[in-house]
């Protein structure tokens, strides 16, 4: 028996019991004739001291240092009432050592095994197997664990199959570029590793499983974020017979009881929803922080009239002004405003960012009072809800550039300057009626706003089909899709929709997106002609598992909820991946580097 208990277990209820205990040593404080260590592992710590009563077991103690793994066999003490450390579930106890086992020794560490120690990035991901010894990544994975296992059970009581699909794959249209294996049987061939199993949970459903789900490995080749890896897990899920509302109810319960198992939080269900284009006027982007109000304001109409050349300039250019309230921003410095503030929006394309205060008596200040009659001022303070206290800020552009560069505003007062959320609030929200497809301006041409396999408002579909989608003023943009998207705490967490199930439909949807027929055939031509053997109606989504445990254990990298991450350059730092292959790899593959990227 390598031990009786875990390092996480013993409390005053076992006092006076022998026990035997395996972990890590840490901490040692040596007074000469009384020594202490904490031995630790995944459950917890327990400080075991070394006395004068077993001299020769002291004095080899004296010996241990920190990470050596050690097996402690020793009689539990309860402490003295001045030395319990009601902050260690261990805390009431001790184990006095009478014998111990070295299992190994630790060579020197490249950095302390301690929570409070500042340890950089490169150093915690090159030596990822001693970071993981730290209890808040211990505490992670635990977490990740629990809030796994909770949507496995979830969905295996509503008759879900859990379902394995391919990794050597062949490309799939998320978006993103494909990581390319090749083949060493068929030279010049390659599979693909799957950006998602888009295409294979789909072919499920036409294969009759009904319900599918997979804790699903997704592979992209983009450019890397604190919230997105090269290799990153989704929540994987399709249903036969179904519609949005039977895919809301189900990923609603998965979310409930995984937030419940991974933490304790009650989230509340039905989730709130909002169309795409609420959300826009509103929010200013299609993934809201809904912690807190502080809503956009379009004031277009009401500004139509006001001398202020700034917004009679863009609204004669066809743009618009809208504006948000910023609670308590009459207390904000000319500073705050003019730099502060502006410096978010200028990312986003702004100009410049107008402003006007109330003071406590209810008069304005700011550049552009002078432009405005006091009535102009408030119904523009009217419709915005501002009171005495509050500054008011306004942008002027085009939609996008008014939208974009606002909600980063908001976000920031929001999250930020004002602080107006709490940790430990999950407000999550559905976002519907996202448009079909986008003009993509580089390439120009559409593209599917969610993937070419959502399908389109039965309504617009005549209307698809009249469009020149060879020109960006064609209208296809208010084509509606039956896309819709999870939003927690202003992240996309998650995105589905109701899939095309009819053959005819689906050519259409190509022909929009100007696939040519023959790419058509030779990278879908196996899914459009499954299409045609009776697919059922069904419908999906795929909650991302990495953003959705980094924002419930509140941290903003995803990073620290994987076990092996790579770092922002996709290198394993651990590992050295990619590294380079034998000659004679290469050879078998029929590959030969041509020359040395720069
Ligand atoms: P989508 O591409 O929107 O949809 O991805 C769904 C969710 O996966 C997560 N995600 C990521 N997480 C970490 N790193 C990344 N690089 C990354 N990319 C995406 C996000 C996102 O909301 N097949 C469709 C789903 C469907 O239609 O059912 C899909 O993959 O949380
Ligand atoms: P200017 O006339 O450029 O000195 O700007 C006068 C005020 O209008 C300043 O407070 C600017 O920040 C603001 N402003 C300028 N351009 C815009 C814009 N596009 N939207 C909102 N406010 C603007």
């Amino acid at each position: 028996m390598m031990r009786s208990h875990t390092c996480g277990e013993l409390n005053k209820s076992h006092v006076d019991q022998t026990v035997t205990l395996s972990g890590w040593a840490q901490n040692r404080r040596d007074h000469g004739s009384l020594m202490f260590i904490d031995l630790r592992d995944r459950y917890g710590l327990t400080q075991i001291v070394f006395d004068t009563e077993k001299p020769e077991v002291l004095r080899l103690g004296q010996d241990v240092r920190s990470e050596w793994v050690l097996q402690v066999t020793g009689k539990v003490l309860a402490r003295p009432d001045d030395m319990i450390n009601p902050k260690m579930t261990t805390g009431e106890i001790e184990v006095a050592v009478e014998s111990f086992v070295v299992f190994s020794k630790s060579a020197a560490l490249p950095f302390e095994v301690d929570e409070h120690a500042k340890v950089g990035e490169e150093a915690r991901l090159t030596y990822r197997y001693l970071d993981l010894r730290r209890p808040t990544m211990q505490q992670n994975l635990a977490a990740r664990h629990r809030f796994v296992h909770a949507i496995r059970e979830t969905l295996n009581e509503m008759e879900f199959l859990e379902i394995e699909t391919p990794i050597l794959a062949k490309s799939t249209p998320e978006g993103a570029r494909d990581y390319l294996v090749p083949s060493r049987v068929h030279w010049g061939s390659y599979y693909a590793l799957p950006q998602s199993p888009q295409l294979f949970k789909q072919l499920c459903m036409i294969g009759g499983c009904d319900r599918y789900y997979q804790i699903a490995r997704c592979f992209r080749d983009e450019d890397l974020r604190a919230d997105r890896q090269p290799e990153f897990t989704q929540l994987d899920l399709e249903m036969s017979f179904a519609e949005q509302e039977d895919v809301f109810r189900v990923a609603e319960a998965a979310m409930k009881a995984a937030f419940k198992a991974g933490c304790g939080a009650d989230i509340e269900t039905p989730f709130p929803r909002m169309t795409y284009h609420e959300a826009m006027d509103k929010y200013g982007c299609d993934k809201p922080d809904l912690r807190f109000g502080l809503e956009l304001h379009d004031l277009s109409d009401l500004v139509a009239e006001v001398e202020f050349k700034v917004f009679r300039a863009v609204l004669s250019s066809g743009g618009i002004i809208k504006g948000i309230v910023i609670p308590g921003g009459d207390s904000f410095s000319r500073k705050e405003l003019d730099v502060e503030l502006l410096e978010v929006a200028k990312p986003y394309g702004a100009k410049g960012l107008a402003w006007i205060k109330i003071n406590a008596s209810g008069e304005y200040a700011g550049a552009p009072v002078k432009f405005f009659t006091k009535e102009q001022i408030d119904a523009i303070a009217a419709r915005m809800g501002a009171k005495p206290g509050d500054a008011m800020a306004f942008s002027a552009d085009s939609k996008r550039i008014v939208n974009a560069s606002l909600a980063a505003v908001r976000n920031y007062l929001g999250q930020v300057k004002l602080n107006l959320t709490t940790p430990g609030d999950f407000k999550f929200t559905w976002v519907t009626d996202f448009p079909a497809f986008e003009w993509m301006p580089e390439e120009k041409r559409w593209q599917s706003a969610h993937h070419p396999f959502t399908s389109v408002h039965p309504d617009d579909v005549d209307f698809m089909m009249a469009a020149d989608p060879t020109r960006e003023d064609c209208g296809l943009e208010k084509v509606r899709s039956a896309a819709y998207d999870m939003v927690l705490n202003g992240s996309e967490v998650a995105s589905g929709s109701v899939r095309i199930h009819d053959a005819e439909l689906q050519k259409k949807v190509f022909q929009v997106l100007n696939i040519p027929e023959d790419q058509i055939k030779e990278r879908f031509g196996f899914f459009t002609d499954a299409l045609q053997y009776g697919t059922p109606p069904h419908a999906g989504i795929a909650p991302g598992i990495d953003r959705l445990v980094a924002m419930m254990v509140g941290t903003d990298s995803i990073r620290e909820v994987i076990a092996f991450p790579k770092n922002a350059r996709a290198v394993d730092l651990m590992t050295g991946a990619p590294g380079s292959v034998e000659e004679k790899q290469l050879k078998e593959l029929g590959i030969k580097n041509i020359e040395e990227k720069k």
